[in-house]
């Protein structure tokens, strides 16, 4: 057996290091997220050859005294906690006090600062094995300025794992984004090799947020993008999330925020997920830019060394405050609605403990109003509405909230003629596939079959859960073996599978008997599917897998009921059908996630035609 010795400061700040500091945008994450937390409104970084080199973050924020800088340097010191409850209620970024220990321990790092109560400011150096700190005297405006040189040069197995400068570079172009969506009210400027390639001005407003986020997600994003902004029980969701039509093949547009901090969390994507589920082209994923404002006492962001983990204190009220309130938006676009959920599922949820979870019913489904829906005869779900010259309109839908292009859903054109309903009204049909119409913009055209799926689906899931669900007992019921938890949920929630047709027994400690199921799920797929929705219980406490099933399958009557290509219809059935749209939820994509509709403005025609050029 060796003998036991302990670890020099160096050598333990480098083994720290590890966990906090793996390449140049991690190093660049900590001193933004410090220059933050010192109140800096403007945040300059530097880099050259990627950030291995040198990286430089300067702040104008309260800077750091001449006695306090030797600490700085030191692990475990920190002027953001002092104790437990102050941990438990954290809301800077930092409270480790480990950052700048651990990065001086494999870098050159020298540290610059001033608290403006003094002529001029002070330098920070730490040296050698023991990493003792040596001052100087050094001129700096108020603020603080942070050197960091050859990255890893005393740690060569660190340094092999370093990629091209181009990779490194990238990623720190990615951190600085992400923290740059992070503060609006911040000015932030990236330098790469001596050039300027970033500079995004302090935000306030929300046209200049939006120019932020298009500047930095693109400005395609922000054209498709949905602004949303619910306050509900003591939760703030606010932010842009993309409609369903733009979505990506990766979830390489996806930021979140919990109290300003960039986090990656299954509850948030799992619900998310959730909320674009029925919209959303199979496998695309969807992109958004969204914060979640609570209580700092309400989440623990104590969880994970880099601090990309949260855990929430109640974490059903949040994924299901996530859920309801996407799915509200996401519903509600549709022609001649304007794309934001400012507020509107108040109606629906005013406290907390009806946002909770395990009251929350997966057949009615959160979020969804029917108010412009007419009220036409149930039909049982089976029988699709099939398309008749005697079909009406579901309402007099003249709306006159300004009416928005799929193009352009943020900054909706301005209609000077608000009689004419946002869809228009119907001239001719093309090939029988397209509507043409003509509204106050100039043309608008509609896939036929697309919106009349929307629609009839729609029509049918409304239809169906007006009426409960149908279910059948099983003549044998199948028995099938779970674990005891599952068990203990299956009793727990035995509520929410009722409402879905299902009615399961306790038959052992281990083991469940499905006696009832709906009518129209098939047989052979019920034990998975009950599985599934335990393991969301369990994960989630809520699930809406059930419903998502029954929904395929009235996706799929939907399409075979609905107007099928080269179908004559005429006038009178076209603007039925747009009126109808202009009615019904999600009316905007059809039920995968295809857009139904299109408007080009009288602008875009005569642009076609060198009109007026
Ligand atoms: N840019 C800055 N302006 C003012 N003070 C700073 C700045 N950077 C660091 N400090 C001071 O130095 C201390 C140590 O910073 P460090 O990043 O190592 O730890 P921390 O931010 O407290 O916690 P964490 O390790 O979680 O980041 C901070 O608590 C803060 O008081
Ligand atoms: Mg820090």
């Amino acid at each position: 057996m060796n003998k036991i010795f302990t670890l020099s400061p160096r050598l333990a700040n480098q083994i720290a290091a590890g966990e906090v500091v793996e390449r140049p945008a991690s190093v660049i994450k900590e001193l933004v997220e410090n220059s933050l937390d010192a109140g800096a409104t403007q945040l300059d970084v530097e880099v050259e050859q990627g950030g291995v080199k040198l990286i430089r973050v300067r702040d104008n924020g309260h800077g750091i005294s001449r006695d306090d800088l030797p600490l700085a340097l030191s692990r475990h010191a920190t002027s953001k906690i002092i104790n437990l409850d102050d941990l438990e209620a954290v809301a800077t970024l930092g409270f480790r006090g480990e950052a700048l220990a651990s990065i001086s321990s494999v870098a050159r790092l020298r540290l610059t600062s001033n608290t403006g109560d003094e002529e001029s400011g002070w330098c920070v150096e730490a040296e050698g094995r023991d990493m003792e700190a040596r001052l100087s005297p050094a001129g700096h405006p108020q603020g603080t300025s942070v050197e960091v040189r050859d990255l890893f040069f005393n740690t060569p197995a660190r340094r092999k794992f370093l990629r091209t400068e181009r990779t490194e570079y990238g990623r720190v172009e990615d951190v600085l984004k992400r923290l740059a969506l992070s503060r609006f009210a911040q000015g932030f400027s990236l330098k790469n090799n001596g050039r300027v390639v970033h500079s995004w001005r302090p935000a306030t407003t929300q046209p200049e947020q939006e120019r932020r986020v298009a500047q930095i997600c693109g400005p395609a994003f922000m054209e498709n993008a949905v602004h949303v902004d619910i306050d509900r029980a003591g939760l703030r969701l606010w932010g842009w999330v993309a409609l369903p039509t733009f979505s990506r093949s990766q979830a390489d547009l996806q930021h979140f925020y919990v109290n300003g901090r960039a986090i990656r969390d299954k509850l948030v994507s799992h619900a998310i997920r959730q909320a674009y589920q029925d919209v959303l082209y199979h496998g695309r994923h969807p992109a958004f830019v969204l914060y979640l404002e609570l209580d700092p006492g309400n989440v623990d962001v104590n969880v994970h060394p880099t601090k990309h983990e949260v855990r929430f204190r109640d974490s059903r009220l949040v994924h299901d405050f996530l859920f309801r309130s996407l799915h509200k938006a996401l519903a509600d676009v549709r022609p001649g609605n304007e794309p934001s959920a400012q507020d509107e599922i108040g109606a629906e949820a005013d406290t907390a403990s009806e946002l909770s979870a395990q009251q929350y019913s997966p057949t009615e489904q959160p979020g969804l109003s029917f108010a412009s829906q007419s009220s036409e005869p149930s039909g049982v779900a089976e029988r699709a509405p099939s398309w008749s010259p005697t079909y009406t309109s579901a309402g007099s839908a003249t709306s006159n909230r300004p009416s928005l292009g799929t193009s352009t859903p943020v900054m909706p054109p301005a209609s000077d003629d608000e009689s004419v309903p946002p869809l228009g009204y119907a001239v001719a049909q093309l090939k029988g596939i397209y509507i043409l119409a003509e509204n106050a913009e100039g043309m608008v055209v509609v896939d036929m079959h697309a919106a009349h799926e929307r629609i009839t689906y729609e029509r049918m899931k409304e239809q169906q859960q007006a009426q409960k669900i149908q279910s059948q007992p099983l003549l044998v019921p199948q028995a099938m073996a779970v674990s005891e938890k599952e068990a203990d949920y299956a009793d727990e929630f035995a509520d929410i599978f009722v409402n879905l047709g299902f009615e399961l027994e306790r038959a052992g400690p281990e083991s469940l008997l499905i006696r009832q199921l709906p009518v129209i799920l098939n047989r052979a797929n019920v034990e998975q599917l009950v599985r599934d929705v335990l393991s969301d219980l369990i994960e989630y406490g809520s699930s809406q897998r059930i419903q998502q099933n029954i929904n395929e399958i009235l996706g799929t009557m939907a399409c075979h009921g609905s107007v099928r290509a080269n179908r004559r219809l005429n006038i009178a059935e076209m603007n039925a059908l747009l009126r109808d749209m202009e009615a019904t939820e999600r009316s905007g994509q059809c039920n995968h996630g295809r857009p139904t509709w299109t408007q080009m403005s009288l602008a875009e025609l005569d642009k076609l035609f060198m009109r007026g050029q």
